[in-house]
C-alpha cells in the first residue's frame, strides 16, 4: 500500500520507517527542508537504538523516501498518516494548529477514497473534529484514529510487537484499511482493539495517565517510607507481587519526565475542568511529580553544605536511558535547581549532552565523561539509569571525588557495591547505608525468610 507519513519527528519516523519494513511504500513528509534534506543523504536527526540502520534499509529498499512536496505525496498515496506534533498549550491543554494545518493541507490534495490515520496523540473529540472538516470537503474521505503507544528507547520494538493496536474508526471502510495496514502484524497474532474514535483517543491518555499514576503513587509512599524506616524496594515487590497490580511502573525515584506523561496528565486535567467534571486523582499526580525532584534536591544540599561551594557530579541528563530526549526531564530540572542553589554542576550524559547545552547554556559545567564531570565531587547524583553509570567501578570513583555521597535518584545501584567502596550510599525511599554497610546483590531483592 502507498502511505504518505506527515511529520518526520519521532513518533512519524518510526512508524513510517517500521510500515516499511512491514513492506508498505511509505513517503515521509516534512516542512522543515533541512530535516528532509538530511533524511534524505541518510542521516536521522534523533537518537533511537536501532532507527538509523533500519531508515538506510528501508531506503535502500526503495520503500522509503522524504520529501517536503506534501501535495505529491497525498496524490500518490491511498493512506496519509498524521504524526505531526502536539505541543503543551500554555493553558494546559494541546496546541493542535499543526496538526489541524496539515489536515487542511491533506484535503485540499486528497481525491476520495483516500484515508486519514491520526497517528499523533491528540485529545478526546478531535478526530471527530477532523471528520468533520474532511466531510465538508468535496471527497469522500475517511477519518481513523490509530494511537501510538510506543516508548523511547524500545520504539521500534514497540511498533513491530504491540501490546495492542488500537483502531478508532467512524466506518466499516475505514477499519478494513486500518487491517490491510497491519495484516502482517496481525497474522503474527497481535491484538486489535476495534473502538469508536473516541474511546481510542482517550485509551492513549488513559493508559499514560495511569502509569503516571503509577510512579507518584510509589513516589508518595516511599516519602513515608522513608519516614518510617521501611524500604520503597521491599514494598514494591509486596505490592505489586499482587497479579492484580503488578510490578511495572512502580519503580521509586526522581518522577517521571519526557514528551507525553507531562503533557497528557496535563491535558487531561485541562480537558475534565473544561467539562466541569473534578480530577481529583489527576490534578495531583503532576503536583507529586514535581514535589519529588525538589524534595531530592533538598537532601543533597543538606548532605553536602558546611563546606564552600559545592560540586555535584550529575550522572545522566535524558529523561530515561537509551534516549537524548530532555524534554520534561527531572534531571535538567534538578542540575538547574542545584545551579540555583549555588552548586557546581558537572553533568554528563551518555547522549543527551548537546540538547542539555541548547537549553540550560552556561549554568552548568558539560563534562567529557564520567571520570571528569566527578573528579573532585563531593557527591554524584545518578539521575538517568543508564547502564554505564549502574557499572561503574565505585572504588575508582571514591578515589577521584572530594567527597563520599552517592545520590541513586534511579534506586539503580547494589547498595553493598558502593558502600563496599567507602562511600556513602543515599536511594529514595530506602534506609541510608554508611561505608561498609550494604549487601552484595541485586537491588531489592528480598530474600525469603
Ligand atoms: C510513555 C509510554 O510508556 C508510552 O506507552 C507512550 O506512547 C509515550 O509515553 P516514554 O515517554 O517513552 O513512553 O517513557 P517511559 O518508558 O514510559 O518512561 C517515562 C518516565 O517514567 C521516565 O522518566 C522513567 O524514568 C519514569 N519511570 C518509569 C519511573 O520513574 N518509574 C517507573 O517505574 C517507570
Amino acid at each position: 500500500m502507498n502511505i504518505a507519513v506527515i511529520g518526520c519527528g519521532y513518533v512519524g519516523l518510526v512508524s513510517g520507517t517500521c510500515l516499511a519494513a512491514l513492506g508498505h511504500q511509505v513517503t515521509g513528509v516534512d516542512v522543515d527542508t533541512k530535516r528532509v534534506a538530511a533524511l534524505q543523504a541518510g542521516k536521522v536527526p534523533i537518537y533511537e537504538p536501532g532507527l538509523s540502520e533500519m531508515i538506510l534499509q528501508q531506503t535502500a529498499a526503495r520503500r522509503l523516501g522524504f520529501t517536503t512536496d506534501l501535495p505529491a505525496a497525498v496524490r500518490d498515496s491511498q493512506v496519509i498518516f498524521v504524526a505531526v506534533g502536539t505541543p503543551p498549550s500554555p493553558n494546559g491543554g494541546y496546541d493542535l494548529s499543526m496538526l489541524f494545518g496539515a489536515v487542511e493541507n491533506i484535503i485540499q490534495s486528497a481525491e476520495s477514497g483516500k484515508t486519514i490515520v491520526i497517528k499523533s496523540t491528540v485529545p478526546p473529540g478531535t478526530g471527530e473534529k477532523v471528520a468533520q472538516l474532511a466531510a465538508k470537503s468535496a471527497h469522500r474521505l475517511e477519518v481513523v484514529n490509530n494511537p501510538e503507544f510506543l516508548r523511547e528507547g524500545t520504539a521500534i520494538h514497540d511498533f513491530m510487537n504491540p501490546d495492542r493496536i488500537v483502531f478508532g474508526a467512524g466506518t466499516a471502510e475505514g477499519l478494513a484499511v486500518l487491517r490491510e495496514i497491519y495484516q502482517p502484524l496481525i497474522d503474527k497474532g497481535f491484538h486489535i482493539l476495534s473502538m469508536g474514535r473516541a474511546s481510542a483517543e482517550l485509551s492513549k491518555f488513559g493508559a499514560n495517565a495511569m502509569l503516571a499514576m503509577r510512579i507518584s503513587f510509589i513516589n508518595e509512599l516511599s516519602r513515608l517510607a522513608s519516614a518510617v524506616g521501611a524500604d520503597i524496594e521491599s514494598v514494591r515487590m509486596g505490592i505489586g507481587s499482587d497479579p492484580r497490580i503488578g510490578p511495572a511502573f512502580l519503580k521509586a525515584g526522581i518522577g517521571y519526565g519526557g514528551s507525553c506523561f507531562p503533557k497528557d496528565v496535563a491535558a487531561l486535567v485541562h480537558q475534565m475542568e473544561s467539562l466541569d467534571i473534578e480530577p481529583h486523582l489527576l490534578s495531583g499526580i503532576e503536583k507529586a511529580n514535581q514535589q519529588q525532584r525538589q524534595h531530592f534536591v533538598t537532601r543533597v544540599l543538606d548532605a553536602v553544605a558546611g563546606g564552600g561551594k559545592p560540586v555535584i557530579a550529575l550522572w545522566g541528563l535524558a529523561f530515561k536511558p537509551d534516549t537524548d530526549d530532555i524534554r520534561e526531564s527531572p534531571a535538567v530540572d534538578i542540575a538547574r535547581m542545584l545551579a540555583k542553589a549555588g552548586c557546581t554542576v558537572r553533568a554528563f550524559d551518555p547522549e543527551a549532552m548537546e540538547n542539555t547545552r541548547r537549553v540550560l547554556g552556561d549554568a552548568i559545567v558539560y563534562a567529557t565523561d564520567v571520570h571528569a564531570a566527578t573528579t573532585g565531587a563531593d557527591a554524584v547524583i545518578v539521575a538517568t539509569d543508564w547502564s554505564v553509570f549502574i557499572t561503574q567501578n565505585w572504588h575508582g570513583i571514591k578515589q577521584i571525588m572530594r567527597g563520599t555521597h552517592i545520590f541513586d535518584g534511579r534506586n539503580c545501584l547494589a547498595s553493598g557495591k558502593v558502600s563496599a567502596a567507602g562511600l556513602h550510599y543515599h536511594a529514595v525511599g530506602r534506609p541510608p547505608v554508611k561505608p561498609g554497610g550494604g549487601r552484595e546483590g541485586t537491588v531489592g531483592v528480598v530474600v525469603a525468610g
